[in-house]
C-alpha cells in the first residue's frame, strides 16, 4: 500500500499539505514531529535537563506514546495524557531540536513510526522519512519555500510573533536539524522537490496528488 514520505524544513507547509493529500487520497496521516515534541514535553515535565544528551538518553525508553492517524482528527498522548496542545508551546518548540538530536530518542521513535506505517496507506511528514524511516516509500516529496515565506506563514499562526523573530527562530532550528549527526534533515536523492513559495495550499495539494498518482501508475 502507498506510502508518501513528506520531508522539508520548518514552515514549508508539510502539515497542511500532508493532511490535505491524505484526505484527497483516503490515506492515514502521521506527524512524526509531534512525536519528537511529545517526548520533549515529557522530558521537560520530568525535570530532565534537555541540553544534556546523556540525561535525555538515559530516560528515552520511558515515555509511552500513542498516536492517532486520522487526518481529520490526529491525536497524540503520552502515558495516557493528551498532549496535542502543550506540545505546541514555545517552551517545547525551543527544546525539541536538542531532544531530537539524541540517538536513543531517534532509534525508539523511528521504530514506533515504522510500526505505525505498517503495510502503508499513509502520508508521513518529518525530516528523515524518505531517507531513514521509509526509504522504500513509493512517493517522496521534499517541500521547500523561501525563508521569508516560511517565517511569514509561521508568524501568522503564532499571534504576536514578529516575522523577523520567527525567521531567526526557524533558521536556528533548521541549522540544528540539518547539521545533527544522526538522521539530519535531508532531501532523499529520489525525492521530488516542490517549492511552495508562490503556490497556494490547494495548488500544492493538487501537485502532490498528481505526483502520487503518477508514481502509483508506474508500479
Ligand atoms: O515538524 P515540527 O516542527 O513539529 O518538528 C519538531 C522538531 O522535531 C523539529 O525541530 C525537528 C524534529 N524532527 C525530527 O528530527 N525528525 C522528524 N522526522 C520530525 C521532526
Amino acid at each position: 500500500m502507498l506510502v508518501i514520505a513528506m520531508d522539508g524544513p520548518s514552515g514549508s507547509g508539510k502539515s497542511s499539505v500532508s493532511k490535505g493529500v491524505a484526505r484527497a487520497l483516503g490515506l492515514r496521516y502521521l506527524d512524526t514531529g509531534a512525536m519528537y515534541r511529545a517526548v520533549t514535553w515529557w522530558m521537560l515535565r520530568q525535570g530532565v535537563p534537555v541540553d544534556d544528551p546523556a540525561a535525555v538518553a538515559a530516560r528515552a525508553g520511558e515515555p509511552v506514546l500513542s498516536v492517532g492517524t486520522d487526518p481529520d482528527a490526529p491525536t497524540i498522548s503520552v502515558d495516557d495524557t493528551d498532549v496535542a496542545r502543550p506540545i505546541r508551546t514555545d517552551e517545547v518548540t525551543g527544546a525539541v531540536s536538542a531532544v531530537a538530536a539524541v540517538p536513543e530518542v531517534r532509534r525508539r521513535l523511528v521504530a514506533l513510526q515504522q510500526q505505525i506505517i505498517g503495510a502503508g496507506g499513509i502520508v508521513v511528514e518529518g525530516r528523515d522519512i524518505g531517507t531513514v524511516v521509509a526509504p522504500d516509500a513509493a512517493v517522496k516529496i521534499y517541500l521547500t519555500a523561501s525563508a521569508e515565506a516560511r517565517a511569514q506563514r509561521r508568524s501568522k499562526e503564532l499571534t504576536g510573533a514578529s516575522v523577523a523573530a520567527t525567521q531567526a527562530d526557524l533558521a536556528r532550528r533548521d541549522h540544528h536539524d540539518s547539521t545533527r549527526k544522526v538522521d539530519p534533515l535531508a532531501r532523499a536523492v529520489d525525492a521530488v522537490e516542490v517549492d511552495t513559495t508562490s503556490l497556494t495550499l490547494p495548488e500544492v495539494i493538487t501537485e502532490v496528488v498528481r505526483i502520487a498518482k503518477g508514481a502509483d501508475a508506474d508500479d
